[in-house]
């Protein structure tokens, strides 16, 4: 079990006057001006916030912000989420990128010391970055009583609970660019659900294994022979039927799944657009990771839009898998309609993937820790 923020309380006696590390993940998107595009990471954080600061603990908040590499950069500094917590939690503190020491992705003990100087206690609630063994996220729990904040147990309960006690039938729809980053958890769905159906720059790959000329598209050849022992063990597996594809002269065309060599696939065609859609409205759970297409060209963003459109409209539990496809619902004003929106990325396919991230295993050590001390 997560040791939750009820534990931390209990392990400290209650939280007043009481200086809590939190670790959050305010990696947030930002514009050429530094501008926050899109806040859902912060305002995520904020149950955590309320219910600490409520009970009077002091917050010193923590994240990384993009990959610096272990040195300051003036354009990864924190200072515009610093702003914009002044606005939505006025009493929390904000430490400076913490992957500007290198301490931080190098998990150095040394790091770890630094961050939990002056605190009585920990709280994981930067799920997003719960799948990186890094100092911040796996070294306090060893050092002080911790606890996974709101965000974070929520995010577990839904991503554990597709894998566990899914509605059936459960449908995951994933896309996005390379077959590789997500093929490890392409195989952990097809155990799972119902349908796994691909769409996206990664479903030409697939298309080639099963000997479709897939012309000028994105092909990934190291990935062909995993794509085809997939397919030949039969894994319920459903590829696109049509393609959106940019012929010469910068002409759009409708096409079937046997490209010429001088077009490229780049968007589901609205065959099998209608195909999935009508999977995703009978089905009783669906997740979905990654665009259908490159959605952010209008010409191809019919894919991603009309899958977007059937999860709204349908009565299955609907939970988006982070990143591109959280993107995708907020800019497509449809994130209300979803029954839930993960912050993570790569930390959601990692969970999904392999039931358990090195940021939750700390945290239950931590527990563990403690109850020996207690015992002996
Ligand atoms: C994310 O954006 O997925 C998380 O903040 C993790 O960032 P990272 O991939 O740079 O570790």
């Amino acid at each position: 079990m997560l040791p939750t923020l009820e534990t931390l309380e209990a392990a400290l006696g209650g939280l007043a006057g009481r200086i809590i590390l939190l670790r959050a993940d305010f990696n947030v998107p930002l514009d050429d001006d530094g501008q926050i595009t899109d806040d859902f990471r912060i305002r995520a954080a904020l149950p955590t916030i309320s219910w600490l600061t409520e009970r009077e603990a002091s917050v010193v908040a923590c994240s990384h912000l993009g990959r610096p590499q272990g040195k300051v950069e003036r354009r990864y500094s924190l200072a515009p989420v610093q702003a914009k917590l002044r606005e939505l939690a006025p009493s929390v503190d904000l430490l400076e990128n913490l992957r500007f020491d290198p301490g931080e992705t190098a998990n150095e003990a040394r790091f770890t010391q630094t961050l939990v100087e002056g605190c009585d206690g920990y709280v994981n609630d930067a799920f997003g970055a719960s799948h990186r063994a890094h100092a911040s996220i796996v070294g306090p729990p060893a050092l002080l009583p911790s606890g996974a904040g709101r965000l974070l147990t929520t995010e577990v309960e839904v991503l554990s609970g597709l894998r566990h006690k899914p509605k059936r039938p459960f449908v995951a729809v994933l896309g996005g660019a390379k077959v590789s980053d997500k093929l490890g958890v392409i195989k952990a769905l097809v155990e799972v659900a119902d349908e796994v159906v691909i769409g996206g720059g990664m479903c030409f790959t697939f298309l080639a294994a099963q000997g479709h000329g897939v012309g000028k598209s994105l092909l990934q050849q190291d990935q062909l022979e995993a794509c085809a022992e997939l397919l030949d063990a039969g894994a319920p597996i459903r590829l696109p039927t049509d393609i959106a594809v940019l012929a010469p002269g910068d002409r759009v065309v409708q096409a079937g799944v046997d490209l010429r060599s001088d077009w490229q696939g780049l968007d589901i065609g609205s065959g099998t657009a209608a195909e999935f859609s009508d999977l995703i409205l009978h089905a009783g759970t669906v997740l979905w990771n990654g665009p259908m297409g490159l959605f952010e060209d209008a010409r191809f963003a019919s894919g991603t839009v009309t899958v977007a459109q059937a999860l709204a409209d349908s009565g299955a539990f609907t939970v988006v898998g982070g990143g591109d496809s959280a993107a995708a619902v907020q800019q497509f004003g449809l994130s209300a309609a979803m029954d839930y929106v993960s912050t993570g990325g790569g930390a959601s396919l990692e969970l999904i993937q392999q039931g358990d991230l090195p940021g939750l295993q700390a945290l239950r050590e931590s527990v563990a820790n403690q109850q020996a001390s207690r015992q002996g």
